[in-house]
């Protein structure tokens, strides 16, 4: 392939009516990512010199959501049209470059798709098409006796024998930047739509002389566009599977890759093990063996080799090393850091706090903005009483200290090595290593008295 300078312009100016919704198509989230996120995400995978997007409907939102410095927004005030879209970007465009033109709407495309058409374009054009079974609404890519290309025309402007051609333009091409100059000044709007057509430009290219190939696909959904909801959760599907499939040739363990959602990265090691229902966001990492139960939602955090997460459990932003035990029903918040063989059972709630290698929380506890000790065992019903009202305070408990269930830790307070603490202790001042620190009233036995019984009316 000659080395050409690569442009990009991601068309994503319209409004999307039949997704009946205040927000901008190209801001819906596939994946937990704007559609628009994923056609710029496969474009700078091509390493182009300038990525150019234009955007309308919807206004300023557009490219606030997207928040890309690296982009080179063009507002098309009025949507005229593909082609009136292409004369806004123009002027932003290297006169000696190519221009891959991609669709805000068509979150799959394939890099590799991509690649194939810049390779049959050069500096000239090439058209991504597929056939497709129902060809209904889309432009048809007319060839002639010898199967060149000779236009595209738009469904509306179609006779009848041209709408029995299954070849539809994907709306994906990529054209030498020389030609499309001269073509989008030569545009006009005489036709059903009343809008300027890019697709004229292979009618242009054709009397000019101008190869034009065409990269047929084979894969319909890596060119599907999403214009409903249910076009959106039909393509949500098509990429979790591609994803499950993924993890699993990596050797990943899916109980049923038909029930996954990864809305970020997800890297697992060999034999980690996901039940049905689990929701990964942001960048997430399982070393081997790790096994994660039924209905997990686990954001930005990293789990140790061999640890094993019970079902209904929830991490955000958390570290844990190999080992560990957490859930059912863990609750684990920023800043959670749990050291090796750390046991965390159900209804447990831990928040920025350290936990050392071997303790215990095993039931309904809210540790907050605490360090604990190796093989610490906290009891049932245990509070750290981070909060004052206004500020937030430490706990920090010592290795081997063994605290009594249902007692409040009012921060900031440090329990020593080795200290004991009573069951339904409130603890205010520090406890010291090694003893036993209890706060409650005594058990006392009132003789002779009798519970009330029920007055007679
Ligand atoms: C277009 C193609 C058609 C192709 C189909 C594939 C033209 C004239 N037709 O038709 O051959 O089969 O896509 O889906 O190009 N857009 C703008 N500004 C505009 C108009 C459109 O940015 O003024 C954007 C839209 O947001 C969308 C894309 O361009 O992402 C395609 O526009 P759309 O209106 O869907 O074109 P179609 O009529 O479907
Ligand atoms: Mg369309």
């Amino acid at each position: 392939m000659p080395s050409t300078l690569l442009n990009v312009v991601i068309l994503a100016a319209g409004k999307g009516t039949r997704m009946y919704s205040q927000l901008p198509k190209v801001l819906h989230k596939l994946a937990g990512k704007p559609l628009l996120g994923h056609v710029i995400d496969s474009a700078r995978q091509l390493k182009p010199a300038k990525i150019v997007v234009v955007y309308g409907y919807g206004g300023e939102a557009v490219p606030e959501a997207i928040a890309d410095q690296g982009i080179i927004w063009v507002k098309q005030t009025e949507q005229l049209g593909t082609g009136h879209a292409l004369q806004q970007a123009m002027p932003h465009l290297d006169s000696d470059a190519t221009t891959l033109i991609l669709l805000g709407d068509v979150p799959l495309v394939s890099v590799e798709s991509c690649q194939g058409l810049l390779q049959k374009a050069g500096q000239q054009l090439a058209l991504l098409t597929v056939n497709k079974a129902d060809s209904t609404g889309y432009g048809r890519i007319v060839r002639n006796a010898n199967a060149g290309i000779e236009a595209i025309v738009e469904h509306k402007d179609a006779s009848e024998q041209q709408r029995s051609i299954n070849e539809v333009n994907t709306g994906i091409m990529a054209v030498g930047n020389s030609h499309l100059a001269t073509w989008l000044k030569r545009l006009g709007n005489d036709n059903q739509q009343r809008e300027y057509y890019l697709t004229d430009i292979v009618a242009m290219a054709v009397q000019d002389g101008v190869p034009v190939s065409a990269e047929i696909t084979q894969d319909e959904s890596q060119v599907a566009g999403v214009n409903s909801k249910q076009d959106l959760a039909g393509l949500e599907r098509v990429y979790q599977l591609r994803y499950a499939t993924r993890l699993m040739q990596a050797g990943v363990t899916l109980h049923d890759p038909f029930r996954i959602d990864v809305r970020g990265d997800l890297h697992a090691g060999s034999d980690a093990e996901i039940d049905v229902g689990c929701v990964f966001e942001g960048k997430v990492t399982l070393a081997d063996g790790v096994r994660i139960g039924a209905y997990c939602i686990i954001k930005d955090s990293n789990i140790g080799a061999g640890t094993v997460v019970a079902p209904f459990s929830h991490m955000d932003q958390v570290n844990i090393a190999n080992d560990c035990r957490i859930g059912p029903y863990a609750r684990l918040r920023p800043g959670t850091e749990l050291s090796a063989q750390a046991h965390i059972g159900n209804f447990v709630e831990i928040k920025n706090s350290q936990v050392g290698a071997g303790s215990n929380i095993n039931h309904l506890s809210y540790i907050g903005d605490s360090t604990l000790g190796k093989q610490v065992n906290i009891g049932a019903g245990t509070i750290t009483c981070n909060y004052d009202g206004a500020n937030k305070h430490r706990t920090v408990i010592g290795d081997n200290a063994f605290i009594g269930s249902d007692t409040q830790l009012v921060a900031p307070v440090t329990i020593g090595d080795g200290a004991t603490i009573g069951a339904g202790s409130t603890i205010t001042k520090n406890a010291p290593a090694g003893e036993l620190t209890i706060s409650r009233g005594r058990q006392t036995i009132i003789k002779g008295w009798k519970r009330p019984v029920k007055a007679k009316k």
